[in-house]
């Protein structure tokens, strides 16, 4: 555990890599150092990203077996680690297939541009612009969202069901709108289930898993597979949910009433919950 702390000297790098993933590409996102280390922090987000990736396998496989230009979004995409690294392994060596990157700070992007740039890579974009606003392509593949703070994920969810990806994967971050919400509603909750939020802590960590609880039980309502699973250890990262869903297509009785029993049970509407109802900006 405390290895993966540590900095890799330059001699051992290629041991954390994937396969057919280049040095140069870790180079040229700075994740390397000059003298060619790995520092503990770089360290910690490749394995976090490569791990991602190994479990995004199957649903690019799924998307690049059956379609010939497939379009992946990455949404909050900061430094586009995961772009890049999708693109050098599932994109680069295809004659079609985009890879869009969707960030609201326009230095990220620009910088996001000008590395796709020096290696070449021609299909990896990006756009300055909010995930609520940007502009799509008509039709997803895969969209991911990457520790997209707080209500970020709701509209990372929006865009993925307006525009029907095949397969979307979140790793939400600091879901911090329900504890709010929560202390509102306590008065109108049933009595055990206050219990469950009563202390402000509790409320946050409460508030918190509700929010992904929620989230599943949205993507199964509206015709998705789901599975929520851990996206690395502990000691990589302590955001750590993934909640992967493949579109299977058919809307889903059973968990639109199971959300819907909940909504009314804690008295909560999320921001994917309004979208969806249409009392909050829908995503284009
Ligand atoms: C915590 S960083 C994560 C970056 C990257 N996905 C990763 O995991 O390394 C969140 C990023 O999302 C961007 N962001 C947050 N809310 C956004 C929104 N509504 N629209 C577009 N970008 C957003 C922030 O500017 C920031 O770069």
């Amino acid at each position: 555990m405390a290895a993966a702390r540590e900095k890799v000297a330059a001699r051992h790098v290629r041991r954390e890599l994937l396969e057919n993933q280049s040095l140069e590409l870790l180079q040229t996102l700075h994740l390397v150092t000059r003298d060619g280390q790995l520092n503990a922090d770089a360290r910690r987000k490749l394995k976090q990203v490569n791990h991602l990736v190994g479990l995004l396998q199957p649903a690019l496989d799924d998307v690049q077996g059956r379609v010939e230009a497939p379009t992946v979004v990455d949404v909050g995409s900061g430094n586009a680690y995961l772009g890049f690294v999708l693109y050098e392994l599932f994109f680069k060596d295809r004659a079609a297939g985009e890879v869009l990157n969707v960030e609201s700070r326009a230095e990220l992007s620009a910088k996001g541009n000008e590395r796709a740039q020096a290696l070449g890579f021609s299909r990896l974009r990006f756009t300055t612009a909010s995930i609520a606003e940007a502009a799509y392509p008509k039709k997803l593949h895969l969209l991911t969202a990457l520790h997209a703070c707080d209500t970020a994920t709701d509209d990372a969810m929006a865009v993925a069901l307006a525009h029907q990806s095949d397969h979307i994967a979140l790793v939400p971050c600091c879901q911090a709108e329900l504890a709010q919400q929560l202390k509102d509603a306590r008065p109108k909750v049933e009595a055990s289930m206050q219990a469950l939020f009563s202390h402000p802590w509790h409320r946050r960590e409460f508030g918190s898993h509700l929010t992904n609880v929620l989230r599943a039980l949205v993507l199964e309502a509206n015709g998705y597979q789901v599975t929520v699973t851990e996206l690395a250890g502990w000691e990589h990262s302590l955001k750590n949910e993934l909640i992967l869903a493949r579109r299977v297509g058919h809307q889903n009785g059973i968990a639109k009433q199971r959300l819907a029993a909940l909504l009314d049970a804690t008295g909560v509407a999320p921001k994917i919950v309004r979208v969806l109802r249409g009392e909050a900006g829908v995503a284009g």
